[in-house]
């Protein structure tokens, strides 16, 4: 799975020019983060741009943010469930076990399916937790502050999401690194730091299921209100969710809400080093934190891109997709795409508007999205409070992956809290 392309020549959609282009090449992510001057030209010149894939039948990249809107709306065009929504295409054995998890799925199912769950994700369940993510935040930054440097990646941004899905789900927080690990050889593949071979990933999903399916066993006719126990009360189709669903209900949280909020919270300090003034401004003035919330999603999108396939003939901007065509649509180029944003290219912690899609938009917006801001802000409240001069050490080295913006270590010094 650690395949790499070779860049390829884009050319114009009116044949003028030609650049080129690689955004399948994990490498390329790893050693200069996003390609944003390629997105960029992309977006300017071939906005429905024909991506070859090396191993596979090639994919259309779509740049351009009002189209990335309407393909997600349009899931009966466009399907999560008849190809999954990453670029490789799955063998059938994975892809029917793929398609257990909503993100995989499509109306009627997929509605079905989320009214179910979106019970443990209501505001009143996520303003429960407050407290909670507030303490955690807090006992983060008490085992770093004294030391004067920290390595903020598995100190301190890996682990208060983690925290807060273990509490989530009702996971010992002992077993937490048990999440961290099957997660990163689930999202990582690849990154051979974390995982070699698509049987690996298999091997950590097995696992998962098997502790997921233990916990459901457990808490089946509890009274608790912990996700696992409303959702082992909870009904699909008239019947229980069945303990495979379930299974894969973890599975989806525990990726889905660890790495994102993970490589947001890193790639937003990043951003705050970066940008002295803006970190200043927030210094200054923290309430506007709320908005470099947002701004934060917008510059880093942790997200890349996610896949659709097409379910017949139809064209985007004019460009002819046939049936079964794969199209992957690039958020962190539509989070800087310059007919929505003004100045695109700046990090600008006051912007207003600011309706970037970092979570995706229509069906399948991000269930998690007021649960992740309010990590978020709850985490940079309490850092810009207590260690407002945090700096680099070091280059961060990048995650290799082209579908997670993520960071894997960041080594940070600062002036250590009395
Ligand atoms: C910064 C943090 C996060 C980002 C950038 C993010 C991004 C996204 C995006 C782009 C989608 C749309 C998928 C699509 O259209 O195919 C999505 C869906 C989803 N996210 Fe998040 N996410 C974040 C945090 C979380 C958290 C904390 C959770 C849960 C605890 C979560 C749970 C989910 C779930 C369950 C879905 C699937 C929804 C569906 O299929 O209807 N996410 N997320």
């Amino acid at each position: 799975m650690t395949q790499t392309s070779e860049a390829t020549n884009a050319t114009a959609s009116d044949g003028s020019k030609s650049r080129p282009i690689d955004l399948y090449d994990p490498d390329v992510f790893q050693d200069g983060g996003v390609p944003h001057e390629d997105l960029t030209w992309l977006r300017r010149n071939a906005p429905v741009y024909f991506h070859p894939e090396p191993g596979g039948p090639g994919y259309y990249a779509v740049t351009k943010y009002d189209d990335i809107c309407a393909i997600s709306k349009d899931p009966g065009t466009f399907s999560s469930a008849r190809g999954g929504t990453n670029i490789q295409d799955y063998a059938p054995g994975d892809l029917s076990l793929i398609r257990l998890m909503m993100l995989n799925m499509d109306p009627p199912q997929h509605a079905k399916f989320r009214r179910l769950v979106q019970r443990g994700f209501t505001p009143r369940m996520v303003s429960l937790l407050e407290p909670k993510i507030r303490d955690s935040a807090r006992m983060l930054v008490d085992r770093i502050a004294h030391k004067g440097e920290c390595e903020f990646v598995t100190e301190i941004a890996a682990e208060l999401p983690l925290l807060v899905i273990a509490d989530l789900i009702g996971v010992p927080h002992e077993d937490r690194h048990k999440i961290f690990d099957w997660s990163n050889q689930l999202i990582g593949f690849d990154d051979p730091e974390f995982q070699n071979s698509m049987e690996d990933a298999r091997m950590a999903a097995a696992q998962m299921w098997g502790y997921a399916n233990t916990l459901a066993q457990e808490r089946k006719g509890h009274e608790g209100d912990d996700l696992v126990s409303v959702l082992m009360k909870a009904e699909v189709d008239g019947g229980e969710l069945s303990i495979m669903e379930f299974d894969a209900f973890f599975l989806l949280l525990s990726v889905a809400g660890n790495e994102t909020t993970r490589n947001l919270i890193s790639g937003g300090m990043w951003a705050l080093i970066e940008n002295p003034a803006e970190r200043q401004r927030l210094l200054d003035d923290p309430s506007l934190i709320p908005s470099a919330v947002e701004e934060m999603l917008r510059w880093v999108t942790p997200v890349l891109y996610f896949r659709r396939t097409a379910t017949r003939d139809t064209e985007i901007r004019g460009v002819p997709i046939r049936e079964n065509d794969k199209v992957c649509m690039y958020y962190a180029s539509a989070n800087r795409d310059e007919d929505v944003f003004e100045n695109p290219q700046r990090f600008d912690v006051g912007r207003t508007p600011n309706e970037h899609i970092a979570f995706g938009v229509g069906e399948h917006f991000c269930m998690g999205a007021s649960l992740a801001r309010l990590e978020i802000r709850l985490m940079f409240e309490e850092l810009l409070r207590r260690l407002p001069d945090m700096e680099l050490v070091a280059p961060p080295r990048r995650l290799r992956s082209n579908f997670i913006n993520g960071v894997k270590e960041m080594r940070l010094r600062y002036t250590p809290e009395r």
